[in-house]
């Protein structure tokens, strides 16, 4: 696995940017930039060997610099949302921004997906590896802790982006990373993914309120319009008027892996059935949140002059439970002094 760095401009007029092309033995090749952490896009074959970018973004920097609804982004300090933007932790209070409507999302308003990572091409399991780092000071966007993050990504020659986590703090502090890829395994561009089928590894999702937040429970899918636990097309139930789709606009739930314990599992398999990609996603993680970009509205133009329109692009963030800072019956959140946080997700492509 090879990895070539090149320029991708600036931020702050100050602070380099760079684009990392990861290219494995197979011709399958991901360009991923130290802004935000973003994998700006992910060629894979399709079933006749022909090369597509399965990744929504952008091509220059400048336009991510606009704003985006956290294309590709590594997400933190804290993935999904927290109540009200407020938790308590040690009986100490703290206080975040309500960057979506009340309550806080994906680590407020200047989150990882926005900051210049330091990056590193370092010697990983599989060749090369694009190593990032970013240092979270203490207050930063309100949250408690000097908080030292590292996130690897790794293409290896089987065809899986891997992304390895893991951060450590010198104050009790809450986190939850995360990437927020969109992807379109027809190709970026090629219209809506309701055709895509899924299935998730998962007999119970968290239902939400109308903020999106948590109601508490652990709800069975057996029976609702979330039941992938067999590969259903996305589209097949997305407007049957399940009240929880009715909140969503559509899929936007955390669904609870099925685990004996934290080992790397099968969390999701999807298959498109015009190009017979495949892509399965494997993680440590509790949950993985399903969204199925129903705030896309084709005001974002993508990297083929094509308008993301609604629906255009499906995301599985791998992550723990939304506002588990506020749940205390969640699997925590919390990372002490001393503790390593660390987290293991990867993206697994073929085709049928
Ligand atoms: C997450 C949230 C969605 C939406 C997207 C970004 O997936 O769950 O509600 O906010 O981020 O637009």
């Amino acid at each position: 696995m090879t990895i070539v760095k090149q320029d991708f401009g600036c931020v702050d007029g100050e602070k380099p940017v760079h684009l990392y092309t990861l290219k494995n033995s197979n011709g399958c090749e991901a360009r991923i930039t130290n802004y935000g952490g973003i994998v700006v896009s992910l060629t894979v074959p399709d079933r006749t060997g022909k090369p597509g970018d399965v990744v929504l973004g952008f091509n220059t920097l400048e336009e991510y610099l606009k704003g985006h609804p956290y294309f590709g982004a590594i997400i933190g300090r804290y993935g999904n949302r927290i109540a009200q933007g407020k938790f308590t932790l040690d009986g100490v209070a703290y206080t975040l921004a309500a960057n979506n409507n009340e309550n806080h999302l994906h680590g407020g308003l200047k989150g990882f997906d926005k900051v210049v990572w330091q990056a590193e091409i370092v010697e990983g399991q599989d060749g090369d590896a694009l190593a990032l780092s970013y240092l979270s000071k203490d207050g930063e966007e309100g949250y408690p802790g000097n908080l030292s993050v590292k996130v690897v990504y790794t293409l290896s020659d089987d065809n899986q982006l891997r992304i390895d986590y893991a951060a450590t703090t010198d104050k009790p502090a809450v986190v939850n990373l995360t990437n927020h890829a969109y992807f379109n395994l027809a190709g970026e561009g090629s219209g809506d993914i309701l055709g895509h089928e899924i299935m998730l590894n998962a007999n119970r999702f968290i239902p939400v309120n109308a903020g999106l937040i948590p109601t508490g429970e652990l709800r069975p899918v057996k029976g609702t319009s979330l039941d992938f636990t067999k590969p259903v097309a996305i589209g097949a139930r997305i407007d049957s008027g399940d009240e929880q789709l009715r909140l969503g606009r559509g899929y936007d739930h955390c669904f609870v892996l099925n685990r004996e314990d934290s080992s790397v599992t099968l969390a999701a398999r999807v298959y498109e059935p015009t190009t017979g990609r495949v892509m399965e996603v494997y993680t440590d993680q509790p949950g993985v949140q399903l969204y199925t970009g129903n705030f896309l509205d084709g005001s974002k133009v993508g990297k083929r002059g094509i308008a993301y329109g609604y629906r255009n692009g499906f995301c599985l963030e791998t992550q723990h439970f939304p506002d588990s800072p506020n749940k205390a019956h969640f699997p925590t959140t919390v990372l002490r002094p001393g503790q390593t946080y660390s987290s293991h997700t990867s993206y697994r492509f073929s085709v049928r």
